[in-house]
C-alpha cells in the first residue's frame, strides 16, 4: 500500500493504461481484460489488474490534471515497479486539419505546469514519448483506417483557460491539441527510465467549437484502449 494506492505488492502490472476517469478504468478492465481484479479504490480512484492475450495489465485512473496524474504515476513507478505507462484520454483540437474523433499520438508536450517548472526553472525541458510505443500505436491506428496525427501537444493546467493569447501562440507553432496530463507523464518516464505514450482522441475543437456526443466518446475510448494494448504487447 502507498499513500494513494491500496494495492498489495505484486498486484500492479508492469504495463499500466491510464484513463483520466476511474469509471472508464473499470469499464475498460471489464470489457478488455480477462479476470480483472480491483486493486485500488482509495479516494474513489479505481485500478484493476487482469490479463490481455496472456499479458498482465493494470488499468488505473489518473484523475484530471498533472498534479493528480503525478501522484498516481509516481507511486505506480516507484513503489509498484510500473515500466510502461500509456495515457488514454481526450483532447481539444487546436488546428484546422485536426477533426473530431481523430487520433493524436503526442511526440512531446509543452507545458507551463508547476510539477515541471518547479524542477527545471529557467530550462524548457522537452519531454518525449517512447518511440517504440508510438511507432506501434501509429501502425495499429493506421491499420484500422483511423485519421491519425503525430506531433506536439499542449498540457494545460486549466480547463477554463484565461490565456487566449497562449492558445494563439500554440496554434501558430503547430501544436495539435490541448489536454491536461501528458507532459507530466512523459517527464516522469524520462526521470525513471520508463516508456510512456499518450494516445488521445479529439473530443472537442477549440477553433470550430464542435464537441463529440457522449456515445461517440465511448466508442473513441474503446478504440484507444485497443490501440494502447496492441502498442504495448503486439
Ligand atoms: N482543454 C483541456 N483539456 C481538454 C480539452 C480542452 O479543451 N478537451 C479535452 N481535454
Amino acid at each position: 500500500m502507498t499513500v494513494h494506492i491500496g494495492a498489495k505488492p505484486g498486484e500492479i502490472a508492469e504495463t499500466v493504461l491510464m484513463p483520466g476517469d476511474p469509471l472508464r478504468a473499470k469499464w475498460a478492465a471489464e470489457r478488455f481484460l480477462e479476470n480483472p481484479v480491483c486493486v485500488n479504490e482509495v479516494r474513489g480512484m479505481l485500478g484493476f489488474t487482469g490479463t490481455w492475450k496472456g499479458n498482465r495489465v493494470t488499468i488505473h485512473g489518473s484523475g484530471m490534471g498533472m498534479p493528480s496524474l503525478s501522484i498516481y504515476a509516481n507511486e505506480l513507478i516507484k513503489d509498484y515497479g510500473a515500466r510502461t505507462l500509456i495515457r488514454i484520454g481526450s483532447c481539444g483540437a487546436m488546428q484546422e486539419k485536426v477533426g473530431l474523433r481523430d487520433v493524436i499520438l503526442a511526440t512531446t508536450s509543452s507545458t507551463l505546469s508547476t510539477p515541471s517548472s518547479g524542477i527545471f526553472r529557467e530550462l524548457n525541458f522537452a519531454p518525449w514519448a517512447d518511440f517504440g510505443l508510438l511507432h506501434k500505436a501509429y501502425h495499429v491506428a493506421e491499420g484500422r483506417g483511423m485519421p491519425i496525427h503525430v506531433g506536439g501537444i499542449y498540457s494545460s493546467d486549466v480547463f477554463y483557460d484565461e490565456r487566449p493569447d497562449l492558445n494563439e501562440q500554440m496554434q501558430r507553432h503547430g501544436i495539435l491539441a490541448v489536454e491536461m496530463e501528458a507532459a507530466e507523464l512523459y517527464t516522469l518516464a524520462a526521470r525513471y527510465g520508463c516508456r510512456a505514450l499518450a494516445v488521445l482522441t479529439v473530443s472537442d475543437h477549440l477553433l470550430t467549437e464542435e464537441a463529440l456526443p457522449s456515445e461517440d466518446r465511448q466508442s473513441s475510448f474503446s478504440d484507444m484502449v485497443e490501440i494502447a494494448l496492441e502498442a504495448a504487447f503486439a
